[in-house]
């Protein structure tokens, strides 16, 4: 049996950071499966396609084959039919594909198994929005963590920054207000804690302590 860790959370709390920081520590595979609704999203923006059209973006899937390869330093890249994505699926126009295009009920079928069937293969840190409620459900320890909207903004803008896109921190703000409300309304899996979730806010924490802090809670389930 595997290990897993399920880490949801809206986007800027830090679960990347963080899910990619234990992974090291503790020796787990990382999955950042927001990759895999961005490839979506990306593929879905070269077909012209409007991402709130659940009929046109459903015809579009089985066009499309997504492979997630690890280099060799831990870093996952998603291969959308053969092309490595790299910052190409991190810009804020497929941030808003991605959380439309993942509102869609047959988007979310086509991705459940790959999720699935990589958790049952490998020790993993998972990182999403619905991995507790409803990727794995019987994930060993289920964290959802949260941070205050204007913290979360500030981080994914100095994010961007550093990845050379230039936009406002009020319109990371803006974006950032419409996707988490897209994305914890939608009908189906919206981005919520899992009632056996363990809530963690880490407006006020660095990430070595969100880290250690999920360690010790990690540490603490294997020993059960
Ligand atoms: O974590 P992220 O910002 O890269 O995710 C991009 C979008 O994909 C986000 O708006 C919500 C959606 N998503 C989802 O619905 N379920 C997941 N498990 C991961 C992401």
């Amino acid at each position: 049996m595997s290990f897993q860790i399920a880490l949801d959370g809206p986007s800027g709390a830090g679960k990347s950071t963080v899910a990619k920081a234990l992974a090291a520590k503790m020796g787990l595979i990382y999955v950042d499966t927001g990759a895999l609704y961005r490839a979506i999203g990306l593929y879905t923006q070269r077909k012209g396609v409007d991402p709130k059209d659940a009929e046109g973006v459903a015809k579009l899937l089985p066009e499309i084959s997504l492979e997630l390869r690890y280099e060799a330093d831990g870093t996952q890249q998603v291969y959308l039919n053969g092309e490595a994505t790299g910052n190409k699926i991190r810009t804020p126009e497929i941030s808003m594909y991605a959380s439309a295009v993942s509102a869609i009920p047959a988007v979310r079928d086509f991705l459940l198994d790959t999720q699935r069937e990589i958790a049952a293969k490998n020790n993993v840190v998972m990182d999403g929005r619905d991995i507790g409620t409803v990727i794995l459900p019987n994930a060993d320890l289920k964290v959802f963590l949260t941070a205050s909207d204007e913290c979360r903004a500030k981080r994914r803008w100095l994010e961007l920054k550093e990845k050379g896109m230039e936009t406002s921190y009020e319109s990371v703000l803006e974006d950032m207000r419409r996707r988490d409300h897209n994305d914890s309304t939608r009908a189906i899996a919206p981005a919520v804690a899992a009632p056996d979730a363990i809530l963690l806010d880490s407006s006020d924490l660095t990430v070595e302590e969100c880290v250690a802090k999920v360690e010790a809670l990690a540490l603490a389930k294997m020993k059960k």
